[in-house]
């Protein structure tokens, strides 16, 4: 009885203790004791009362807004000070008294009555039965369902979840549906005070890739770019944390998908809100300073380009322009005289028609813009073929103005305007605007010039850059004793005299922005001097530093530019490590892959030996995959966008590049991810290049890790490509399970590829899949993966597929695979594999541990 008192509490102290009075109050206690929670058929919740979630989170009453009088009914949170509500039943019927009564109606709905018993608000759902009761349940959703199924979601007549009013709290989930076309499922209310259905709203628009949309009345106020399967493209400051919660689930048989958003921790009080003013707001509840806080805001009220289609039609916005708006190439403004005004809203227009609306011979073509927010009203085409495909389609269809190939989403092209292109510094999608062939002349001229202008001085820097490095090497051969390390082990910073930092300035241009392409052309890679990287690691200090890999610790710095770089500073003790690091240097200089970490640069000096990479924000793959905390934040869609772009990159490596390189080291913590989740392959220390037809060879140093190790490596030192697909099929199967193959040593499968094996004949293998995504795994794509990685791990080298077969096995949806055999070998004999970043594992006793271990061949 106490704890339904508490449950069920009384807002208004009642002064009076009539005897009647006290008997229907206890009587209605009493009703409400068997579920506190709850309110069943022929039960009535007074004004005054309320009821509260399982959990205590949230509480279901009446309330009246700040300054108003008017009575709602709303559910709020129980817990915080700042009165937030999160749902209101009859927002746009106010009842002016306190005499309103919430109740099951004679027909199972849920009702607001008035004073006069008069209806105001009914959940006014289909098919109720007689018999209905209504919960609060601990996420705050208020969900009526007949008796003998209470509180059952799948079974609900009618949930406040999915009628929300400005509201997503975590659990909700938005529907969207290409046939029911845009779903703007919540309204603002129309005053701080007034829940009453407000001028905007917020909702998903489901054409071409779903994106958000706000809306004010009917017209777009803000969108988010498409859904690239990992974030909205449109909104480049969407951090790996804020982007990590969102997913959509795939289409279910009424075409309907769901987008969700789960908070990074799930203990945080965390909601998205369209505000009475038009922002939407991601806000969380921080309990120190006991208000909430704005995660993100939408549109950034500092940006006007954030506002939709500020430019007009087939311009472009970029806010740090003036003015901000311009047409976009081979487009000229409508109206001269307005746009000198600037009045942007009559948009640009086409300089010349295209081939098809005007009987030329010559061809359109397209120019590429770089860097932007793709414009609206974007059409996904099937899913068939590449870039070039796409560039195809769009030219085949006279209507088509533009396209773009998305990585995660396809083919989007546009037919008619383009609307709201804004122009971001950073991140962004690059834009293809078909343009009619006299267009294009001009502006190839333009940037065949700045090519050339740029060539020149570039090369004028490079040149520049190296005598300085030349003339700096020759000065620390005047200083025996002082060399770099020298200074680092007095723990100062060698004074950055005007020199010096004349060098560095030099060397970032030259390295940073020209090395790249200038190491393509000459085989040379950006220099990069002792001094300047100790800066910027700020002389290697122990926070900077990323983790521990084989070769030697890596560290963060960052460039001047605010570039930010992992470097890898080659250890001496390792006695391998020279040999390794040309390897190393050489190749990844010439390999360009979406898939492949980039080297920025190097340092050479003295006994120095460092590896400038460019920086991962999310660290290897195994600091997710295997951390119990945050495998969950990998779901499946990430994981197979995961595991198809490791194919990719490893195919690149296999044929597609000039060299043909085995990786040979190919490992979870050997795949790093970018801030988008991309995977990138990294640590290429141990490839060797194939000249010609060679396709296998023998070495009599045995190179990598113990669980990855083909049977043919580890006994007898052979490798090949195939010997790297094997790596791959076990890291298949430990990104489908989130378990380490070595995880398995001590049970009696011994690894996880004895395990699978097992589940594999029983006819259990989605029983592999990790169960902290199991909930959005697809099956048929879970089973594919399966099936690709146990043939990728038979022991017989012949029976391993290529890359290239891996590739079209993972994509192919339909494509019969041929069965697998039986794994008999494994690799475990105590060896623990180690991380290019080992941020928070435990690694104290590196030493102890053989990383990579080496054996004497034959
Ligand atoms: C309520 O009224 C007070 C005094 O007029 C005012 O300061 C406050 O901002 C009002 N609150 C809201 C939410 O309108
Ligand atoms: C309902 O009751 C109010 C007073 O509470 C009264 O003013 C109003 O006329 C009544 N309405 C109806 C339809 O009876
Ligand atoms: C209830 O739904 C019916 C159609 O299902 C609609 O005609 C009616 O206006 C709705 N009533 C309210 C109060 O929303
Ligand atoms: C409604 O269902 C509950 C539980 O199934 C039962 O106890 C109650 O008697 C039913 N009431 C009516 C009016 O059928
Ligand atoms: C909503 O629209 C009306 C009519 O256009 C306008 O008067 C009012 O100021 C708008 N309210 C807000 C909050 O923008
Ligand atoms: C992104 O963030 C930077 C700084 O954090 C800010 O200057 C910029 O305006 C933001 N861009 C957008 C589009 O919100
Ligand atoms: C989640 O938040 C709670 C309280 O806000 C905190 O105690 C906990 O450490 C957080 N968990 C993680 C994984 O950040
Ligand atoms: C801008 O131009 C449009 C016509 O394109 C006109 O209707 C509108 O009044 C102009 N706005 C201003 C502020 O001059
Ligand atoms: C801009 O494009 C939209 C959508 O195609 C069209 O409705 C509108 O009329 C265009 N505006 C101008 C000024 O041409
Ligand atoms: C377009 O070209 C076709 C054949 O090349 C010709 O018959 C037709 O008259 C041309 N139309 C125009 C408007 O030039
Ligand atoms: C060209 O695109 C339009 C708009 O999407 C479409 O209706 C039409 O069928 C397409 N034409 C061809 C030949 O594909």
């Amino acid at each position: 009885m106490a704890d339904c008192q508490m449950r069920f509490s009384r807002k208004n102290p009642v002064f009076a203790f009539h005897f009647f009075l006290f008997i229907s109050v206890f009587c209605s206690l009493a009703r409400l004791c068997s579920a506190a929670y709850t309110l069943a058929q022929g039960q009535s919740m007074p004004d005054g009362e309320t009821l509260v979630s399982d959990g205590q989170d949230f509480e279901l009453g009446f309330f009246s807004p700040e300054n108003s009088t008017s009575r709602f009914v709303g559910i709020w949170y129980r817990n915080i000070p700042v009165k937030t509500y999160t749902w209101v039943a009859n927002r746009e019927s106010p009842i002016s008294d306190k005499a309103g009564v919430l109740t099951i109606g004679s027909d199972g709905n849920l009702v607001v009555l008035n004073g006069n018993k008069s209806l105001v608000w009914s959940s006014n759902a289909s098919g109720v039965s007689e018999n209905s009761t209504a919960i609060l349940n601990e996420k705050g959703n208020l969900i009526l369902s007949s008796s003998d199924s209470v509180g059952d979601i799948n079974k609900a007549y009618w949930q406040s979840f999915d009628n929300p009013t400005d509201t997503y709290l975590p659990g909700m989930r938005v529907v969207v549906n290409r046939a029911k076309g845009e779903n703007p499922a919540f309204t603002s209310w129309k005053s701080d005070n007034n829940p009453s259905r407000g001028n905007y709203s917020l909702g998903l628009d489901p054409r071409g890739s779903p994106q958000i949309v706000i809306w004010e009345g009917s017209r777009r106020r803000w969108r988010s770019g498409p859904w690239n399967s990992q974030i909205f493209t449109g909104v480049p400051n969407m951090s790996s944390t804020l982007l990590y919660g969102f997913r959509l689930s795939n289409e279910d048989d009424d075409g309907n998908r769901y987008f969700t958003y789960v908070p990074f921790n799930t203990s945080d009080e965390m909601m998205f809100r369209i505000r009475w003013d038009g922002f939407e707001e991601q806000l969380r509840w921080e309990e120190d300073n006991n208000r909430w806080g704005v995660m993100q805001s939408q549109p950034a009220s500092t940006n006007e380009c954030e506002l939709y289609n500020k430019c007009g039609n087939f311009s472009v916005c970029s806010s740090w322009e003036s003015p901000i708006c311009s047409c976009l190439e081979g487009f000229q403004p409508s109206h001269w005289d307005q746009w000198r005004e600037r009045n942007w809203s009559g948009g640009c227009s086409r300089k010349t028609p295209l081939q098809c609306q005007r009987n030329s011979s010559e061809e359109d073509g397209f120019v590429g813009v770089k860097s932007v927010k793709l414009p609206d009203f974007a059409d996904l085409l099937p899913p068939e073929g590449d870039a070039d495909n796409c560039k195809e389609r769009c030219l085949s269809n006279c209507t088509c103005t533009a396209y773009a190939y998305i990585s995660g989403i396809g083919c989007l092209v546009w037919n008619g305007e383009l609307l709201d292109v804004q122009h971001f510094t950073k991140g962004g999608s690059t834009l293809f605007i078909r343009l009619a062939h006299s267009d294009l002349g001009g502006g190839k001229s333009i940037s065949t010039v700045l090519i050339v202008i740029i060539a020149i001085i570039g090369a004028a820097l490079l040149g520049v850059f190296f005598c300085l490095a030349w003339r700096f090497k020759s000065k620390l051969k005047i200083l025996p004793t002082s060399t770099p390390v020298a200074w680092l082990r007095n723990n100062e910073v060698p004074p950055l005299d005007a020199r010096n930092s004349a060098d560095i300035s030099t060397e970032l241009s030259g390295s940073v922005d020209l090395g790249i392409e200038s190491s393509k052309v000459n085989g040379e890679l950006p220099l990069f001097n002792f001094n300047f990287v100790a800066v910027a690691t700020n002389n290697f200090s122990e926070e900077n530093k990323l983790g521990q890999g084989g070769f030697g610790p890596v560290y963060k710095g960052m460039l001047p530019g605010g570039q930010e770089i992992a470097v890898k500073r080659l250890s001496r003790k390792s006695g391998q490590g020279v040999e390794e690091f040309k390897n190393e240097i050489i190749l990844i200089a010439k390999l360009q892959h979406r898939n492949l970490v980039r080297l920025l640069g190097c340092c050479l000096e003295g006994e120095e030996k460092m590896l400038v990479y460019e920086y991962m924000p999310n660290k290897s793959l195994d600091s997710f995959l295997f951390d119990p905390e945050k495998q969950g934040l990998l779901d499946w869609r990430k994981r197979y966008a995961i595991i198809e772009g490791i194919a990719r990159g490893l195919l690149y490596l296999h044929r597609d590049s000039r060299l043909r390189i085995i990786h040979r080291d190919l490992k979870a913590s050997n795949i790093l991810l970018d801030e988008d989740m991309n995977p990138k392959i990294s640590d290429f220390g141990m490839a060797r290049i194939f000249g010609g037809n060679q396709n296998e060879a023998n070495t009599n140093r045995v190179v990598g890790t113990y669980g990855y190790m083909s049977p043919e490596y580890a006994m007898e030192g052979l490798f090949s490509v195939k010997s790297d697909v094997y790596s791959f099929g076990v890291l298949l199967l430990e990104i489908v399970s989130g378990r380490r193959n070595t995880s398995y040593r001590l049970t009696e499968y011994a690894s996880l590829l004895g395990f699978a094996w097992h589940l594999w004949t029983e006819g259990k293998a989605m029983e592999l899949v990790d169960p902290s995504m199991a909930e959005t795994c697809t099956r048929n794509e879970a089973l594919r993966c399966i099936q690709v990685g146990m043939l990728c791990v038979q022991d017989s080298p012949g029976y391993r597929p290529t890359m290239s077969s891996v590739v079209l096995m993972l994509e192919s949806e339909t494509a019969n695979l041929p069965l697998p055999r039986q794994p008999t070998f494994t690799s475990m004999r105590g060896s623990v594999d180690t991380d290019f970043y080992s941020e928070g594992h435990d690694y104290a006793s590196l030493n102890d541990l053989t990383v990579t271990m080496m054996v004497d061949g034959r």
